[in-house]
């Protein structure tokens, strides 16, 4: 071992579930290597000696850092293909021969763009680990930061770019991080794709030699592309949903961001992914900084299955506000299906009142409440309330929803503004515009241009007069439109693309300093659907809307894509009305199993319900309710795909074992044939679990069975027809 020096000491039991005791960062200054272990994984760095910092290892967990081997200088295979290209750069500058996704460009004013980054020096705190590189000539540095999450098998990493120079600089591409898979061929590609009302679609295909890019142009996250990825090895090695090694990644930004995964002509896979290149120019001036987004990622033996477990694990306990301590997901009632813009005191108290009685306790007032807002013309921006509409202002709404039961939520779009608003009136030079060109409109509304301070502060004073003078515990926070024209006519040329950073962080900024003052409102986040979902904003919302589209098959699949990247907890899914999109009819239990998969609501206009659809309601609310920790607090197992199956399956398994609950769809029975057998994944083997059904579509079962049965027998269900749908809970025995 030389004069190795282990700055941390592991003890590992090796094995799917390694226990991890003491610290996760080794570090061996006369390799000059870092090891970095969580309980589920392994990643591992080092410098050669030309001083260029390279990965080493990504993987299932290491325990020996004398088992990795060091960085080693490569030679240039020819003149074509410079050593540079083979060496796995950790974060490389772009400058000297490289052709690859940079993970850092820079412009000095003088026009050169050379930018060669080597190690300068590092620092080691608990979990946490900085390596600062610079270029080999100039005083620009790129510190880069890794935060290790050893209980959540999750690497956090971000880098902070520093003009150190007498001169201006710009940065022309700025990331987060590169991610080198090992050495391997055949790898395959899943990421999730979508549009207005068919978001988080899964795709997956071959990674063959270049580069595919995920990315939002749009200014916020965007429903064509969610910032997450994950890898497997394919059919051979694994690849399925509880086999096989997944690398996964999920990039915190809620504006432009890009994630480019490439394969080199030396069968390296890199995934390099940050502030979108597209119209990015971020001057610094001297002694100035730029920080980029987080790009957490991780490594699961378990399959797809393992992975998105981890990270729905990660995001609950280290994303979302409040943490492993934030209570579970209330059922709520959102007005907005039912009513439209056509809202007002009498019928809002209406739906109220029936909402109360099944069971729900919190009462959302979507869109239409404010300024003249009767149509999606007019009034974004005026956040007073229309007093035709209500005129005693909120407050005889909100005492009729408090005195029932419930909390109650207002809808609010603050980054927007129709032409037809006071304050579009006042201060139309707030939108972000090109002067003299067109302000295009998207739904009829402008974005303000949210990166200017005195946007940021008006909006603020509005939405905390809003939570202070109404006793709202919960903003549901739209967006309903992507930007364009991004123009900020209002500072030097130069600086004007700025915009893209600004906007995101003013718009956390703004959040933060709202949740600060409120501690007690919760926010939803909803952009026409899923199109902000990114844990950049889930560090700052309860909840998020997953999709305008609440047709009930059509959410099958929207779900099982959106639990890949995210946690079923914040999944905000309503039970509404049918006909629905597609002109599809499905029977009201379907329905409310299905939202059963995430956080439980109701949209439908109650008005028009049947006795029958109140007294299955009323069961569905009350039984959803002796489920829901395990749903969204437990594990979930995606049994059976709603893709290209037409029986399809989720199973959660609450996080003490105790319980675990099965929802089962039959999308359309076909030749009489039976809905296939369910075989439960994630249950103790030697246990006894009592086995209750919603319905008794359970066949042939015992009250009562072995853990080892479930999973390895399996349970029939008498599934028929179309649109069939069944509940089992099992509850451990003593
Ligand atoms: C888009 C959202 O996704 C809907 O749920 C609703 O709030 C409308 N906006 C209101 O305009």
């Amino acid at each position: 071992m030389g004069n190795m020096r282990i700055c941390a000491t592991l003890a590992l039991v090796l094995g799917s579930a390694a226990t991890l005791t003491g610290q996760a960062i080794q570090f061996s200054e006369s390799q000059k290597v870092w090891l970095l272990t969580t309980k589920y994984n392994s990643y591992a760095m080092g410098v050669d000696s030309n001083g260029a910092l390279q990965n080493l290892y990504w993987g299932a967990p290491l325990w020996r850092i004398t088992d990795v081997q060091p960085a080693t200088a490569k030679r240039d295979i020819s003149s074509f293909d410079p050593h540079q290209m083979i060496d796995n750069e950790e974060f490389a500058g772009w400058g000297g021969p490289r052709f690859y996704e940079a993970a850092l460009k820079v412009a000095r004013a003088n026009g050169d763009r050379d930018l060669v980054l080597k190690y300068v020096s590092h620092q080691i705190r608990g979990n946490e680990l900085n390596i600062t590189l610079k270029d080999i000539r100039d005083e620009i540095e790129a510190t880069l930061h890794y935060r290790l999450y050893p209980e959540n098998g999750v690497l956090q990493r971000s880098a902070t770019i520093r003009n150190k120079t007498a001169a201006p600089i710009t940065v022309e591409s700025a990331q987060s991080a590169t991610w080198y898979l090992p050495p391997g061929q055949g790898y395959q590609l899943n990421y999730l794709t979508g549009r207005w009302a068919a978001e988080t679609q899964m795709n997956r295909e071959p990674i063959h030699e270049g580069a595919k890019i995920l990315e939002s142009r749009k200014g916020n996250t965007s429903h064509n592309f969610n910032p997450w990825f994950s890898i497997d090895r394919g059919e051979g090695g694994g690849g399925g949903e509880e086999e096989g090694g997944v690398w996964f990644g999920s990039l915190a930004w809620s504006g432009n961001w890009r994630i480019t995964i490439e394969q080199t002509p030396y069968r390296q896979v890199r995934v390099t992914g940050g502030f979108n290149t597209f119209d990015f120019s971020y001057p610094l001036k001297p002694g100035e900084t730029l920080d980029t987004p987080e790009f957490y990622a991780g490594y699961s033996s378990a399959g797809a299955g393992g992975a998105s477990r981890l990270m729905h694990k990660f995001e609950r306990e280290q994303i979302l506000p409040g943490g492993a301590s934030a209570r579970v997901r209330p059922v709520l009632y959102n007005s907005w299906e039912a009513t439209t813009f056509a809202v007002d005191e009498p019928g809002q108290i209406a739906l109220a009142e029936k909402a109360a009685k099944l069971g729900v306790e919190l009462f959302v007032i979507d869109d239409g409440w404010f300024g003249k807002r009767n149509n999606d013309h007019a009034g974004l921006g005026d956040w007073f309330v229309n007093k035709q509409k209500f005129p005693n202002g909120l407050t005889n709404l909100i005492g009729r929803v408090n005195q029932l039961g419930m909390d109650f939520g207002l809808w609010v779009e603050p980054e927007m503004v129709n032409r037809d608003s006071d304050l579009y009136r006042a201060h139309p030079d707030w939108v972000m515009n090109f002067p003299g060109r067109p302000r295009s409109e998207l739904r009829n509304q402008l974005v303000l241009n949210l990166a200017r301070t005195e946007v940021k502060d008006y909006l603020f004073s509005v939405l905390d007069k809003l939570a202070s003078e109404n006793n709202s515990k919960y903003f549901k926070w739209d967006m309903n439109r992507a930007f364009s024209e991004p123009g900020w006519p209002e500072l030097a040329p130069a600086d004007q693309r700025k915009l893209w950073v600004a906007y995101t962080r003013n718009l956390y900024d703004l959040i933060d300093k709202l949740r600060q003052k409120h501690p007690k409102l919760e926010i939803e986040s909803c952009s026409g659907g899923g199109g902000r979902i990114d844990l950049g904003i889930l560090r700052r919302v309860d909840e998020v809307w997953a999709s305008d589209n609440t047709e009930a098959l059509d959410r099958l699949r929207i779900q099982e894509g959106f639990t890949q990247a995210h946690a079923p907890k914040i999944m905000s899914a309503w039970v509404t009305d049918v006909p629905n999109m597609n002109r599809r009819s499905t029977p009201l239990q379907f329905r409310f199993l299905v939202a059963m998969q995430g956080a439980l609501g109701i949209g439908a206009n109650l008005n028009h319900w049947s006795e029958e659809d109140f007294t299955t309601a009323d069961k569905l609310v009350k039984f959803y309710k002796t489920i829901r920790n395990t749903v969204q607090t437990g594990s979930l197992y995606r049994l059976q795909s709603p893709r290209g199956h037409d029986v399809s399956s989720v199973e959660y398994v609450a996080p003490d074992g105790k319980q675990a609950v099965l929802l089962a769809y039959r999308h359309s029975q076909q030749y009489s044939t039976p809905a296939p057998q369910i075989y439960w994944r994630g249950l103790n083997a030697a246990a006894v679990y009592t086995v209750a059904s919603l319905d008794g579509k359970v066949l042939n079962a015992s009250p009562e069975l072995s853990g080892a049965s479930l999973m390895n027998q399996g349970l029939s269900l008498r599934l028929t027809g179309d649109y069939d749908s069944t509940a089992v809970v099992l509850q451990k025995k003593e």
